[in-house]
C-alpha cells in the first residue's frame, strides 16, 4: 500500500513538472515602465473580473456577474486608446486583436448575464475567455525598454 502511494506520487509529479518548462520561449513585447504597468493593470482588472464574476454566480447574482465581467469590457481600451494611445502601436497585430477580442467577450458576457442564460452556458463562454488568457500568456510576455 505505501509503496503504491508513493509511486503514484511520483507519477503525478514527474507529469506536472513536465507541464512547467523550464525554458522561456515567449515573444518579448518591448514598452516602457509606464506602459508595461498600464498593461499589467489591465491584467489584474482581467482577474478580478473573473473573481468577481465567480463570487456572484456562486450567489446566484446575475446582475452583479453582469457588473463584474463589464469591468473589463471595451471600455478598457477605450480609456487606455485615450490616455496612452503609443501602447496599441506597439502590441504584435496578433496580440492587440486577441486583447480586443478578450474585452468583447467581456461585454458578451455582460449581456448573456444579464439575459439570466443558463449556467452551463456561461461556463462554456468563461471557459472559451480564459481560453484567451492561456494562449497569450504561453506567446508573449513584457520586457522594458
Ligand atoms: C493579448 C495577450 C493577453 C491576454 C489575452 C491576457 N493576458 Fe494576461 N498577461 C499578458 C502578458 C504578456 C503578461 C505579462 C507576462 C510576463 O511578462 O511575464 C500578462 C500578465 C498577467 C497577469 C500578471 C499581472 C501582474 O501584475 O504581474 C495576470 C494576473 C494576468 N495576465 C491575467 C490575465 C487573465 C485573467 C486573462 C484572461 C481573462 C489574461 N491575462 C489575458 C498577456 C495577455
Amino acid at each position: 500500500m505505501k509503496i503504491y502511494v508513493i509511486l503514484t506520487l511520483l507519477v503525478s509529479f514527474s507529469s506536472f513538472a513536465n507541464e512547467i518548462s523550464t525554458e522561456d520561449l515567449r515573444t518579448p513585447v518591448v514598452l516602457t515602465e509606464v506602459e508595461k504597468n498600464m498593461a499589467l493593470g489591465e491584467m489584474r482588472l482581467f482577474l478580478e473580473s473573473l473573481n468577481g464574476v465567480f463570487k456572484a454566480l456562486s450567489k446566484n447574482d446575475y446582475v452583479k456577474a453582469a457588473f463584474h465581467a463589464r469591468k473589463s469590457g471595451m471600455v478598457v481600451p477605450t480609456t487606455i486608446r485615450e490616455t496612452n494611445p503609443d501602447i496599441i502601436n506597439k502590441l504584435p497585430i496578433k496580440m492587440k486583436l486577441t486583447g480586443m477580442m478578450v474585452h468583447q467577450m467581456f461585454d458578451s458576457l455582460g449581456d448573456d448575464l444579464e439575459n439570466q442564460i443558463p449556467l452551463d452556458e456561461v461556463m462554456k463562454k468563461l471557459g472559451k475567455i480564459t481560453n484567451k488568457c492561456v494562449w497569450c500568456h504561453k506567446t508573449y510576455k513584457f520586457e522594458v525598454q
